[in-house]
């Protein structure tokens, strides 16, 4: 270790409450889609800080932009307005077809206020139910709410109870679905593509039966697009290809490009059924987050990022299906646009380190999935690049049995 990780690790491990196992890097720099260590050492960055920076590190006009605002005004709380929080309201609007938006300041704070604002559609209605259905291999978050709709038994036991009624159904199964759905439940919550649970769209046949269900019983649907959503597969949410119409989406990670943000996406029916007071938050929609959720959606829409994450992103499945196919550690890959799964024959674990040796940063999750989210800005030589390191940190793993 060099004297900057040791005085970085010793300072945290006596300081910072020990709730994450960090890998041992520290990054000092970015640019683009290339992070640098603390010894000047250049990594290609595929993951993007856990799928936040949309627009890669250091990008000009970001930087700019929440330069300009800092030194113009950052925050006022909520009970004044201010001229980004519609602006950047209506710009969601347009890209989601759900008119109204609540800003808060996490993806978990957006679940958190889809799954109260579900219930309290109930409640205005004069039906209070209370009941909510959600997927085996989901996550939402880590706050009570959130929690209580993450199946992950480690991520829950230390903190029950949570919220009773929910029921969990296995992921992508019609017929669990259509049994457990009644006229109890108060909304069914599923990411269109399963992030943390390993890069699993939905299937087709299973986003209509969510939409038969709510049509048959009137559950509301939430659409956790805190990861798969603002262009990371292609299209501004996913759910739009799948052909569901929800009634809340929950947002964050690439909305802020690495400031803090997070949206909850509301129908007009449930829009009716909030009163004031009924939510709220501090920092919720300050300008410093509403400018760089402008500057996101600029690039995306305006900026032409939306039509080059379709373009990059079939070259980068392309690489991908040739690396599969020649190591046969990779049993299937599993994605769309820039969110791509290698469910590997074996834990993935492995993967992390030996890519970060060979200068690329990728990251494991359910166990045997690399899970890959670069940079939407990635161009089709870094690709190459950061996919040619990738498929050296594979080989080298594949070889040790
Ligand atoms: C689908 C999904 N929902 C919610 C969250 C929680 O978001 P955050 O960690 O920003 O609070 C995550 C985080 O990974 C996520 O992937």
């Amino acid at each position: 270790m060099t004297m900057v990780m040791d005085d970085v690790v010793g300072r945290e491990s006596r300081h910072v409450l020990q709730t994450y196992r960090r890998q041992p890097v520290t990054f000092v720099r970015g640019e683009g889609v290339r992070l640098f260590d603390a010894d000047g050492r250049e990594y290609y960055d595929l993951l993007s800080g856990i799928g936040v920076a949309a627009l890669g590190h250091a990008h000009p006009a970001l930087a700019r932009a929440v330069s300009e605002q800092v030194e113009t005004l950052i925050h006022t709380s909520n009970l004044f307005y201010h001229p980004l929080q519609g602006q950047l309201a209506e710009r969601l609007a347009n890209l989601s077809g759900l008119p109204r938006a609540f800003f808060c300041n996490s993806g978990t704070e957006a679940v958190e206020a889809c799954l109260k604002f579900a219930r309290r559609y109930w409640y205005t209605k004069g039906e209070p139910r209370q009941e909510f259905i959600a997927l085996d291999e989901s996550f939402h978050g880590r706050t009570f709410g959130s929690l209580s709709v993450t199946s992950d038994k480690h991520y829950r036991e230390p903190f029950e109870p949570l919220l009773p009624s929910v029921q969990f159904i296995r992921t992508n199964d019609v017929a669990a679905l259509k049994a457990a759905a009644s006229s109890k439940t108060a909304a069914i919550i599923a990411e269109p593509v399963l992030g943390e649970g390993g890069i699993r769209p939905l299937t087709p046949a299973f986003a209509a039966a969510i939409t038969e269900v709510c049509g048959k019983t009137g559950a509301l649907f939430i659409a956790d697009e805190v990861q798969s959503g603002v262009g990371r597969t292609g299209y501004p949410f996913y759910f739009k290809a799948l052909g569901l119409h929800p009634h809340l989406v929950a947002v964050g990670k690439a909305l802020g490009s690495g400031v803090p943000i997070g949206a909850a996406l509301v129908s007009q029916d449930v829009a009716d059924t909030i009163a004031f007071g009924d939510h709220g938050t501090t920092y919720g929609g300050n300008l410093l987050a509403c400018r760089a959720g402008l500057v996101v959606l600029d690039e995306l829409v305006g900026g032409g990022l939306l039509a080059h994450i379709g373009r990059v992103g079939k070259h980068f499945e392309g690489r991908l299906r040739a690396i599969a196919a020649s190591r046969p550690i990779v049993k299937e890959i599993r994605g769309a646009g820039l969110m791509w799964g290698l469910e590997l024959t074996r834990d993935a674990g492995a993967v992390v380190p030996a890519g970060l040796e060979r200068g690329v940063v990728v990251n494991r999750t359910a166990e045997t999935v690399v899970r890959l989210l670069p940079p939407l800005v990635i161009t089709e030589t870094e690709i190459d690049e950061a996919l040619g390191r990738l498929d050296a940190a594979l080989g080298a793993v594949g070889a040790v049995a």
